[in-house]
């Protein structure tokens, strides 16, 4: 309710569980059910868990809070964030790079959101009945490859999109997530019971949670680190922008904790409910996109109640991601609105037009359009890696150097304590952490992106966020993993 008062003109938040449900809903997407459980299949399952959460809370946490100050300082989208709070210095480039990457961050997430809603089609219609994998390879394929249906789910995707962010803030998003989220929630939480209690799951709780120290290298870190940084929707002014709804009164600390917490545990629990399934049926938990679009529908039908539960899944995979591209959507909004003075309903209406024309571009390159290759990566494969492993790194990296070198220590006190309101006795490990650690830290993840610095080169493209668009491109969904089924299920 301070946010009100304090905010006459602005739309915000209204409270501490809109700001979480929001924001939570941002963090938590594609990333989670379907890249968290790949990416650490190919790390070592467990040991790749113990690092993601050290790398959460020394690293996540701190540069996540870094953006709600910036965002709730200034009471700005990202270019104007860094325009209000650094003004004549070039800062405000950090935030205009925010807002290029989320319309390629769109393009090619929605189109992905896409997919969901052709397999909820699928899953509803029995088309999944009856199945063996070759066929639902052939299936995931055919539609990949076709020109109009992508287009149309993207279109629908990206209308949903736009008609809740058109709603604005507390009519729109917050009215939205408020449902959404709790009602992922316990989909998850159904489909993790089904998973943990067929028989022969315990060698899919095995896999994930007996961490296997050896397996701990630096290609595992920077992996996991990586993961951090996707999944927390760190780095491109996301959180800025969501940061600037936040009411005077929160206590983003304690907002981010709470954040990282769901972040992860979503992530742990959709391991939860994919690993041990795919262990009780024989099949591979390395296979990629596959393990979602491929294997799981298989998986569902060998299941008592395997149609609802597919169902379920797809809704489940459709609501995360909707909660995640209305927070990209609205970093454009934001820009539009506040920088080029358009009315909410013009700004949202001319961003999903553009991010449109865009995104059906972007579909297309698995069809029609496919032949258009730099690097020999299509266009979607383009955006992917260059938002992934270029924009999000120098974004966070250079938005962690902004408070802890530039916006400095006391006026971010002032900010996370509220005026002095809380207590903040984590400031000078706060200030070491963005003024040391994080920014080494990301500096490794993006030269690992690029390449330059690969220690582990037998495992690298696997593990190139693009590889998922590769397997799925070459349809190569053969299990990378059998020398872990192997060790750890002896
Ligand atoms: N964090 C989201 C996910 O895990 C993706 C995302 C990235 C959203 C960057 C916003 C900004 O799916």
């Amino acid at each position: 309710m301070a946010g009100i008062s304090n905010k006459i003109d602005r739309d915000s938040f209204s409270g501490k569980f809109a700001v979480i449900a929001a924001t939570a809903g941002s963090a938590v997407g594609l990333g989670n059910i379907w890249r968290f459980p790949y990416v650490a299949g190919e790390n070592g399952g467990g040991a790749f868990l113990f690092v993601y959460l050290i790398i959460i809370l020394a690293i996540g946490i701190p540069v996540m809070m870094s953006e709600f100050v910036i965002g709730r300082a200034a009471q700005k989208n990202p270019y104007g964030a860094f325009k209000t709070l650094a003004p004549k210095k070039p800062w405000f480039l950090i935030g205009l790079m925010g807002v290029v990457a989320a319309f390629m961050i769109l393009a090619f997430y929605t189109a992905v959101s896409g997919w969901t809603l052709e397999y909820i089609y699928q899953s509803a219609s029995g088309n999944l009945i009856g199945k063996n994998h070759e066929q639902l390879t052939n299936m995931f394929d055919t539609f990949l490859t076709g020109s109009v249906r992508p287009v149309l789910w993207f279109m629908i995707f990206m209308s949903f999109t736009g008609l809740i962010v058109m709603s604005g803030i507390r009519d729109g998003i917050e009215k939205y997530t408020r449902f959404l989220m709790p009602m992922l929630f316990v989909i998850l939480a159904v489909l993790c019971i089904r998973s943990v209690t067929l028989p022969g799951a315990s060698k899919g709780i095995y896999f994930l949670f007996h961490p296997d120290f050896s397996k701990i290298n630096s290609k595992v870190i920077l992996e996991a680190l990586g993961q951090a940084f996707f999944s927390m929707s760190i780095g491109m002014g996301t959180l800025i922008t969501y940061g600037s709804y936040f009411p005077k009164n929160d206590n983003m600390a304690s907002s981010a904790g709470f954040i990282a917490l769901t972040d992860t545990l979503v992530a742990i629990i959709a391991g939860l409910a994919i690993f041990p399934a795919v262990f009780a049926f024989g099949g591979s938990p390395g296979s990629g996109e596959g393990l979602v679009f491929i294997t799981l529908p298989g998986i569902f039908q060998q299941m008592p109640g395997g149609v609802i539960f597919s169902l379920l899944f797809f809704v489940l995979l459709a609501v995360a991601a909707l909660t995640s591209t209305i927070s990209v959507l609205e970093v454009i909004v934001a820009y539009f609105t506040e920088e080029l003075g358009m009315t909410r309903k013009r700004a949202t209406g001319t961003a999903t037009i553009l991010v449109s024309v865009l995104g059906v571009v972007t579909v297309l390159s698995w069809s029609s359009l496919g032949f258009l290759k730099l690097f020999n990566k299509n266009i979607f494969e383009l955006l992917e890696f260059s938002t992934a492993n270029v924009m999000l790194p120098i974004g966070g990296f250079f938005i962690v150097i902004f408070i802890g070198w530039f916006f400095g220590k006391k006026r971010t006190t002032a900010e996370l304590s509220n005026e002095g309101e809380l207590k903040v006795r984590y400031m000078p490990l706060y200030m070491f952490i963005v003024r040391f650690v994080a920014p080494v830290a990301i500096a490794m993840v993006f030269l690992y992106g690029l390449g330059f610095f690969n220690p582990s080169e037998k495992q690298a493209a696997k593990t190139d966020p693009t590889e998922v668009v590769d397997s799925v491109q070459e349809n190569s969904l053969q299990a990378v993993l059998p020398e872990i089924q192997d060790d750890s299920l002896k």
